[in-house]
């Protein structure tokens, strides 16, 4: 998608997460890949009230070079660009389910989420790894998530929140609810006798879907 068509949905989406709770205050970042760079959020930004044409833009080393100062997680997207050449955007929240997901200490750090429904193995993917805590904005946390994302296209940051790739950033905006509706799904039903989607019926999905 072109920067003059991309500017315009990224704002659309970001203010449509906002409306609907999934962001908050200036949490939460966006970014897109364009043929010559990145579109990305700026620092301190509301996702509710972007100006299109401040939307920060990078070029293909993710130096600042359009726009106002970018996100200070430009290296938390920057790791799953050049993990995943499949993705073409990269959304990070702090929604509230799976962010409280992100503080459990007894889930399985690999698989924190359990397979409940077909649209989060479709859209969230078979993987998603809790990355250890990080400060916001430490650039330390890069290689974590890089690794993180070599196997995934989505992770969660422990105590922090949710960071979700897709080819498109259509595809990364959906990915991203439906993980916040999985955690939600997963919060309601925890401590209960769940039915989880078979190891043939998941392999179904990704052989459809994946
Ligand atoms: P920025 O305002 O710098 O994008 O940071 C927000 C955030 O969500 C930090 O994790």
């Amino acid at each position: 998608m072109r920067e003059t068509e991309l500017r315009p949905l990224l704002t659309e989406l970001a203010a449509s997460l906002f409306q609907r709770g999934y962001a908050v205050g200036s949490a939460g970042n966006i970014s897109a890949r364009l043929e010559d760079g990145y579109l990305m959020t700026p620092t301190n930004s509301s996702l509710g009230r972007l100006d299109p044409a401040r939307i920060s833009k990078l070029d293909l080393d993710f130096q600042h070079i359009g726009g106002d100062k970018p996100s200070k997680e430009v290296f938390m997207h920057r790791a799953v660009y050049l993990a995943r050449a499949d993705a073409g955007a990269v959304v990070h929240l702090h929604s509230t389910m799976a962010t409280a997901v992100s503080c459990l200490a007894d889930v399985d750090q690999n698989a924190p989420i359990p397979a409940l429904t077909p649209y989060f193995v479709m859209r969230v993917g078979e993987r998603l790894p809790v990355v250890p805590y990080y400060r916001p904005g430490n650039p330390d946390m890069e290689p974590a998530i890089h690794q993180a994302a070599l196997g995934a296209k989505a992770m969660l940051l422990a105590n922090h929140g949710p960071v979700v790739s897709g080819k498109t950033l259509i595809d990364a905006v959906y990915a991203a609810e439906e993980l916040e509706e999985s955690a939600r799904l997963f919060l309601l039903l925890r401590g209960q006798n769940m039915r989880l989607l078979t190891d043939a019926q998941r392999a179904e999905l990704l052989g459809h879907f994946g």
